[in-house]
């Protein structure tokens, strides 16, 4: 039996962009009624495992200035970024780093009392704001705490939002599962922001929390709305081995060095100027190059990887500065950087791809705004910069919770709801997976997509490679995985499995469609078999359709103000 609840404004998603969203909801209209539909515990959501920085201009008395933030953006995005976008994001930051303060954010403090910021990569400036090297964890408890002021805002913590509901046109509600009691419920609103982040764990090595699958994303998806640059995923130079959890850039931006096998700073061949604070990009194929040109190392797990330094950061700085990823360190890899060299490789971390929305977070159906790594408002282009995702959060969140309420305030539908749709994603789900039939076991499909992933599209890539991975992703996706072994009602995370894995095959067919239509390097998308960035061909953004067969692939234009790609050099 469906149940139904209602709301205003329904926020998919309890991250730093969602909570950001619901309270900027909450504060302009206390009267609507907000529920965050979350499939974890608020703060178990993948934000609290940010680490290092959020970007934002701040000592414009120094010498840094909103205009070198957006350069830099834009330079890092390999000019793919809508430059517009970038405006945006670098000119709203200030702000919203001192309406944290003002809401109470631990962040790390200079002598003099002021807000402290730290070197991160392919800045001009030093610009990421911290809170030692658990800025995430931090922003969201500041965020959370704020939320509690709110009477409007509801949370539906553990539900697992399965489909948008829609006229064809217009926002009208989503379908749910409560994962605790296993019920099925429509959930009517007004408007629906996505704040679902990113897809990370269709990789293998991988820095995302278990839950960073894409059913946001996809759900989006089916309901017509474009994916878009879904071939630009971005690889983080510095995860520790074996397990792949993230060591910050703060590590570098403190000081931290990279080593080859011959004890050499390989960096300087590769940026001689930023050396280990070049963008994340341009580390990752640096490593990868060494490792290729036989100048890595072994980790005990036969896995190739580089060395970071720290040891001469010293004790009192890294437990001051670097607590957190010394912690992990000891306690993942049995390694103290105070003491010892860290074993570290390229391990996907973020996706710059996500739901095609404009320069406001609008999406193309009327009523649902997009926030965070979840969306694609064109921020990051094809690379993005460390410390520019929280910012994104926050800014996306502030400005879509707004909007929404704007929106709801201006459009009281009252349009008959479509009963149908709901019993036809009924008949999906409990027919089609809960109910399904086969051989085939969802969780070693979920291993073969995960290493095919991290084998054929990882830093760098090619055609062959490319093109072998779809075959083999198409070739799970006919597979006999689609059905439930614990027939239990709650708590069926086995069940919630298989529809996180219904929604990476989709998706990360449409990663590797999109890398391999995509004949040229830019960012994070390497490919050696067309090394160059192609600006007369591939200056566009690549927007994905659903279709039930595969993806409807179109292009979108990007949108340049003030500067004119030129050759990245750092
Ligand atoms: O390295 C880091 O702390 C990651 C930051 C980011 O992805 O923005």
């Amino acid at each position: 039996m469906v149940q139904s609840i209602e709301f205003d404004l329904i926020i998919c998603g309890s991250g730093l962009a969602g909570l950001r969203a619901a309270i900027e909801a909450a504060k302009k209209n206390s009267k609507i009624k907000i529920g965050i539909v979350s499939k974890v515990q608020v703060m178990r959501s993948h934000s609290v495992s940010a680490e290092g920085g959020t970007a934002a201009v701040l000592f414009e008395d120094e010498g840094d200035t909103i205009e070198s933030h957006i350069y830099d953006t834009v330079k890092g995005s390999d000019f793919l970024a809508d430059q517009d976008v970038a405006k945006r994001l670098c000119e709203e930051m200030p702000k919203e780093i001192r309406q944290l303060d003002h809401w109470g954010m631990p962040w790390s403090r200079r002598e003099d009392g002021r807000v402290d910021q730290r070197n991160f990569g392919g800045y001009s400036f030093p610009r990421a704001t911290y809170a030692s090297d658990k800025v995430g964890f931090f922003e969201m408890q500041t965020l959370y705490d704020t939320c509690q002021k709110f009477e409007n805002i509801e949370y539906l913590n553990e539900w697992f939002a399965t489909s948008i509901v829609h006229d064809g046109n217009k926002f009208m509600g989503l379908t749910a599962i409560e994962i605790s009691s296993g019920n099925f419920y429509q959930i009517k609103g007004k408007a629906l922001i996505i704040a679902t982040g990113g897809a990370g764990r269709i990789y293998s090595f991988s820095t995302y929390a278990l839950s960073s699958t894409p059913d946001g994303l996809d759900m989006a998806y089916r309901a017509g709305m474009a994916l878009k640059d879904m071939e630009f995923v971005q690889f983080h130079p510095t995860g520790i081995l074996p397990s792949g959890i993230l060591i910050t850039e703060g590590a570098r931006g403190e000081g931290g060095h990279l080593l080859n096998n011959k004890g050499e700073r390989f960096m300087k061949k590769y940026a001689a100027e930023k050396m280990e604070l070049a963008p994340r990009d341009i580390v990752s194929r640096a490593i990868m190059t060494e490792i290729n040109e036989g100048n890595g190392f072994k980790h005990e797990t036969g896995v190739d990887c580089m060395k970071l330094d720290l040891r001469h950061i010293g004790d009192e700085k890294i437990k001051e500065k670097l607590g957190g990823i010394r912690e992990i360190s000891i306690k993942f890899s049995g390694v103290d950087p105070a003491d010892e060299v860290l074993d570290i490789r390229p391990v996907c971390h973020y996706m710059m791809g996500g739901i095609h929305t404009d320069i406001d977070g609008a999406t193309e159906l009327q009523g649902v705004w997009a926030a965070g790594e979840a969306a694609c408002n064109s921020v990051h282009g094809s690379n993005r910069l460390g410390a520019n995702s929280t910012s994104e959060c926050i800014v996306w969140g502030k400005i879509t919770g707004s909007l929404a309420v704007d929106y709801i305030e201006k459009n009281s539908h009252s349009d008959p709801w479509p009963n149908y749709l709901v019993t036809l994603e009924e008949k999906r789900i409990y027919d089609g997976i809960f109910r399904g039939n086969g051989d085939a076991n969802p969780y070693e499909i979920a291993k073969q997509l995960t290493e095919t992933m991290n084998d054929k599209a990882y830093v760098y890539r090619n055609e062959k490679n490319l093109v072998e991975g779809l075959k083999t992703i198409r070739q799970l996706k006919e597979q006999t995985w689609k059905h439930v072994d614990d027939s239990a009602k709650e708590y069926n995370t086995n069940f919630t499995n298989v529809m996180e894995l219904d929604s990476m095959i989709r998706t990360a067919e449409i990663v590797l469609i999109g890398a391999i239509n995509r004949k040229e390097s830019r960012g994070a998308h390497a490919r050696t078999d067309y090394p160059k960035r192609d600006d007369a061909n591939f200056l566009h953004h690549t927007l994905a359709y659903y279709d039930p067969k595969e993806p409807i692939m179109k292009t979108h234009p990007v949108t340049i103000t003030n500067y004119q790609p030129v050759e990245r050099k750092y």
